[in-house]
């Protein structure tokens, strides 16, 4: 029976990659995805700016998708150094992640300019994933839930459908630590998520949400079979073709 939500693996490579391991790679990812035929899964890769259009076209005719990491609110204009969805897309890129932990922290991104990224993607065509997680202090404090609902209230745009949106819980004292919540942990935020989205998306059962932090080959069996997880987003594990097929399969 088809599942209704088809899971996504993203993988993000963060700041990491040259043109040549970039390449390698990408052509590992697609090699492993080509032989593996998968109809039920999508597995999309997600690498620096700079290599975009490189690694979109080391990845065609694999199914492997191509995604950017973070994109401006606007179209075009007087942005030094930034990037838009519409260059993105012009790149070759179907997805971009938007709001990841470590761009709220480095570059003091707010729910309402992650929502403004999110809006930015629809309108040149990109699927966003936005991402949202508590902090240690907040799990610590018990307020999780609470940050989570807050986030994804100010992050996820009006208008949004299952369709149009993707939603990544990464705890951010899970990312790159080695460190994850419990299976039943992860189940309990994600259904948590899917009724806060509830309140605002009409089609909200049918959103794919990821897990990321410190998925891995070894972890991601479990976590991906938890309620309500439809993917992962991966960072360290998505760095090394195997790996991050072995994740995939997992799936
Ligand atoms: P990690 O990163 O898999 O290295 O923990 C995940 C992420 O930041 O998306």
């Amino acid at each position: 029976m088809a599942r209704s939500r088809q899971p996504l693996i993203a993988g993000n490579w963060k700041m990491n990659g040259l043109r040549a391991d970039a390449l390698a790679l990408a052509t590992g990812v697609a090699e492993g995805c080509k032989q593996a035929r998968w109809t039920d899964r999508e597995v999309l890769v997600c690498p620096p700016a700079t290599l975009i259009m490189a690694v979109a076209a080391a990845v065609k005719g694999s199914g492997v998708l191509v995604g950017g990491q973070n994109c401006h609110a606007n179209a075009s204009g007087a942005h030094t150094g930034d990037i838009s969805a519409e260059m993105l897309r012009d790149s070759g890129a179907s997805h971009v992640i938007v709001g990841h932990s470590e761009r709220r922290t480095d570059c003091g991104e707010t729910d309402a300019a992650v929502r403004a990224k999110a809006e930015a993607a629809w309108r040149a065509g990109l699927l966003p994933i936005v991402c949202i997680g508590e902090t240690l202090a907040e799990r610590e404090a018990g307020r999780t839930l609470q940050v989570l609902e807050t986030q994804i209230k100010g992050s996820v745009p009006a208008g949004a459908t299952a369709a149009k949106l993707v939603v990544a819980y990464e705890p951010v004292w899970a990312i790159g630590t080695g460190k994850t919540p419990t299976v039943a942990e992860v189940a309990t935020v994600h259904a948590h998520i899917r009724r806060v989205l509830g309140g605002l998306v009409p089609d909200a059962s049918a959103v794919r949400l990821l897990y990321g932090g410190s998925v891995k080959g070894s972890n991601a069996g479990e976590l991906l079979a938890a309620g309500d997880v439809d993917g992962a987003l991966v960072g360290g594990a998505s760095l090394k073709a195997d790996e991050f097929l072995a994740i995939a399969k997992a799936a």
